[in-house]
């Protein structure tokens, strides 16, 4: 069978962490997927760059979107990130052109997910992200297959793992918060402007989607509650501490009789609570269903090599014909996340 050709627009943490997996991991990927999955063209700003991983015989393009039109690919896999530019100019041409996409670009989905699986589902081109929610965790499969049979009432999270990270490392090791902020930002863990991580957005994002997909109906998104993690204290920990709770940032959404409910925050978990004890980069997905009851996912949130296994996950599926479609109906509550915190609550 005909290789399954991949070009990659990003080659920074999960970029390289794709090539890594693609090549560590070929013959069981090539087992797994039916064929061989081979990169043919990859987009980065500096070509200079050293990404500790061999680009020989790779097509180097400058402009991702000319890549994304024109590189001889089955799929194109965008990790550049934003919900704007780059990321968003060469999704749309690379649907346009009927190329199936992967993307763990979580504000882009958030923001644009409507228009692009509107326009995804017209060109019956796959758009996958697995990777952008929860990194490692196979979360969007959970929702979308594993839980199908169920009415879904509650989806929780700990869906940012630099804030978990940080939050970790206060409790633990009584470092400032901004010394931990740098050392996730140093481990790839951080969004390119972290603001978005401490201050709740990211883990909105990814809330976002993750409710989509568990009610299949809008959120009401100008009510969403987002406040993040940078006025936490050593001391609000330890005062959590002695009461018996941690304190995690949580992002909630819950299906009532007057819409979804989506809110971040930071909570005070009992550490009876599974997700109180889940520490570092990791992150949780709690879902709760009316068949199956509750349902707990743990795993890294953050990083190259989660990210990269989650990615290529997507790209197995497509190679094997079986990416099931976008969202349909769900996608409409997608389009109106905000990309900032809400104002003061
Ligand atoms: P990085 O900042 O490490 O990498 C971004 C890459 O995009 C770099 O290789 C950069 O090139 C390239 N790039 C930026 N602008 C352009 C452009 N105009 N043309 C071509 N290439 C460009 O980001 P990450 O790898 O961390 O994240 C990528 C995506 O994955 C984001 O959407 C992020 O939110 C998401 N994500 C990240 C996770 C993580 O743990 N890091 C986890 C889950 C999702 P150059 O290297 O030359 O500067
Ligand atoms: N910055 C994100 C986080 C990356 O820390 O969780 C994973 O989406």
């Amino acid at each position: 069978t005909a290789p399954l050709s991949v070009a990659i627009a990003g080659l920074g943490t999960v970029g390289a962490g794709v090539l890594s997996v693609l090549r560590a991991n070929a013959e069981l990927i090539a087992a797994r997927a039916g064929r061989p999955i081979i990169v043919t063209a990859v987009s980065a700003r500096d070509r200079g760059r050293d990404r500790g991983v061999p680009l020989d015989g790779l097509r180097w393009y400058d402009d991702p979107v000319a890549m994304a039109r024109e590189a001889e690919a089955d799929v194109v896999v965008e990790l550049i990130g934003g919900s704007d530019g780059p990321a968003r100019a060469l999704v749309e041409a690379a649907l346009a052109a009927g190329r199936p996409v992967v993307t763990a670009n979580k504000a882009l989905l958030a923001l644009r997910g409507a228009e692009l699986a509107r326009q995804a589902e017209e060109a019956g081109a796959a758009l996958a992200y697995e990777a952008a929610v929860a990194g490692g965790i196979p979360a969007i499969k959970a929702l979308r297959e594993g839980l199908a049979a169920n009415r879904i009432s509650r989806v929780t999270g700990i869906l940012n793992g630099t804030c978990n990270y940080i939050l970790t490392c206060m409790r633990e090791q009584k470092r400032e918060f901004g010394d931990v902020l740098a050392e996730a930002q140093k481990l790839g863990y951080a969004e390119a402007d972290p603001s978005f991580d401490i201050d709740g957005v990211d883990a909105a994002h990814k809330l976002a989607i993750l409710a989509a997909l568990a009610f299949g109906r809008p959120v009401e998104f100008g009510a969403v509650h987002v406040e993040g993690i940078r006025n936490i204290t050593a001391t609000d920990i330890a005062l959590a501490e002695e009461l018996g709770y941690r304190i995690k940032l949580l992002g909630i959404a819950e299906a009532g009789e007057g819409g979804v409910a989506a809110r971040v925050h930071p909570c005070m978990v009992p550490v009876s609570h599974p997700i109180a004890v889940v520490d570092g980069v990791y992150n949780a997905v709690v879902a709760e269903g009316d068949f199956v009851g509750r349902v707990v996912l743990e795993g890294r949130g953050a990083g190259a090599g989660p990210t990269a296994s989650a990615v290529v996950a997507d790209l197995i599926d497509i190679a094997r014909g079986r990416h099931t479609p976008v969202w349909g109906a769900a996608a409409a509550s997608l389009s109106s996340v905000p990309s900032r915190p809400m104002e003061s609550h």
